[in-house]
C-alpha cells in the first residue's frame, strides 16, 4: 500500500524517524508540512498516511495543529502519527486524535518516540553517548512502528492515567499559552556580537521567518519555535533572552543537514 508521510522538523529528529519509517514501509512519499503551509485544501493522495513531527509544550507544533484540519481525508483508510520528543509527550497523541476527528477522519495509531531533547532554552544538550543511545532506541521503535502500521493495527500511545493527568496539567499550565504565543516568541531571540554574518539562520528557517538586515538576522513574528536557527548557527550566536543558552551546547541529528531543514520549504 502506498503511504504519504508528512513531516515537520527543526533539528532533524522527526525527519530521521520519518526516513527510517519510509524505508521500512517502502513505497512512501515524504512530504514537508512547511511546504503546504499556505494551502487551504490538502487532498491526501494515498490510502495510508502518517505525520512525523516533534512534541512542543506537551502538544503538537502550531504548524501541525493547523495542518491536520485542512486535510481532505476522503481517500485515507489508515492514519498514524509519530511524535518525537525528549521524554514528556503530554497530550500530543490525544490532540492528534482530536484534530483528525475535526478533519472528518480518524487517527488509528499514535506513537510517542523518545529522541534527543533539543529545548536548549531550559536545559543543556547531552553528549555523544546520549545521541548514540537515541539512535539505537529509534531503530527499535521504528521496527515496532513499521510492524504495527503494516498490520493496520489500532495503537494509541496516550499513556496511563497518571501520564494523562500530568500531561493535561502541564498543557494547561504552559502549553495553552505557548500555542497562543508561539508565533511571536521569536521576540525573545537575540544575537551576540560573535555572529559571523553567514546567513545560515535565515537559510534553514523552514517558514522564512528570518530576514537578513545589515548582515544580521531579524525575526519576522511568524515563528514555529522549531529552534533550527539557534541550533544550526555555526557561532552559537543566537540566544533566548533571559535563558542561559550562551553556556549551553547546540544539537542537530547527525544524519540531517542544514539543506534538509531548509528543504522543507519546497514540496516533495
Ligand atoms: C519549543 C519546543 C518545545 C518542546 N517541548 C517538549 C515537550 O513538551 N516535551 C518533550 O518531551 N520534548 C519537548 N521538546 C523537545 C522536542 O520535542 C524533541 O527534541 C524533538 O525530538 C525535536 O524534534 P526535531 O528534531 O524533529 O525538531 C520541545 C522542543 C522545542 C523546540
Ligand atoms: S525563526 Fe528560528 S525558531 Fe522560528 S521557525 Fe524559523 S528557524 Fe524555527
Ligand atoms: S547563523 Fe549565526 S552567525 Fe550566521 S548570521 Fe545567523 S546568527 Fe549570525
Amino acid at each position: 500500500m502506498r503511504t504519504t508521510l508528512y513531516y515537520f522538523t527543526g533539528t532533524g529528529n522527526s525527519l530521521a524517524c520519518a526516513r527510517a519509517i519510509a524505508k521500512g514501509l517502502g513505497d512512501t512519499d515524504l512530504v514537508p508540512i512547511a511546504s503546504l503551509r499556505n494551502e487551504e485544501h490538502i487532498r491526501v493522495p494515498s490510502e495510508r498516511m502518517g505525520i512525523a513531527c516533534p512534541v512542543y509544550f506537551y502538544s503538537l507544533p502550531v504548524l501541525v495543529r493547523e495542518f491536520i484540519p485542512r486535510l481532505d481525508l476522503s481517500a485515507v483508510k489508515y492514519a498514524f502519527l509519530v511524535a518525537t520528543m525528549g521524554g514528556l509527550p503530554g497530550l500530543a497523541v490525544e490532540h492528534g486524535e482530536e484534530l483528525f476527528k475535526k478533519a472528518g477522519g480518524e487517527l488509528h495509531a499514535g506513537f510517542a518516540v523518545r529522541m534527543f531533547a533539543n529545548y536548549v532554552a531550559e536545559y543543556n544538550m547531552r553528549g555523544e553517548r546520549s545521541v548514540r543511545a537515541m539512535q539505537r532506541r529509534m531503530e527499535r521503535r521504528v521496527a515496532e512502528i513499521v510492524r504495527i502500521v503494516q498490520a493496520g493495527e489500532r495503537h494509541l500511545e496516550t499513556g496511563g492515567p497518571f501520564d494523562r493527568l500530568l500531561g493535561r496539567a502541564m498543557f494547561n499550565l504552559l502549553g495553552r499559552k505557548f500555542v497562543q504565543e508561539a508565533r511571536t516568541r521569536d521576540q525573545r531571540f537575540t544575537v551576540d556580537p560573535s555572529c559571523v554574518h553567514c546567513g545560515t539562520c535565515a537559510y534553514v528557517c523552514p517558514v522564512e521567518n528570518i530576514r537578513m538586515v545589515d548582515k544580521s538576522p531579524r525575526w519576522l513574528g511568524h515563528c514555529e519555535q522549531c529552534f533550527a536557527c539557534i541550533h544550526f548557527c555555526p557561532a552559537a550566536a543566537i540566544q533566548v533572552e533571559g535563558k542561559r543558552t550562551r553556556v549551553r551546547g547546540r544539537y542537530h541529528h547527525p544524519d540531517v543537514r542544514a539543506d534538509d531543514i531548509a528543504g522543507q520549504r519546497r514540496a516533495g
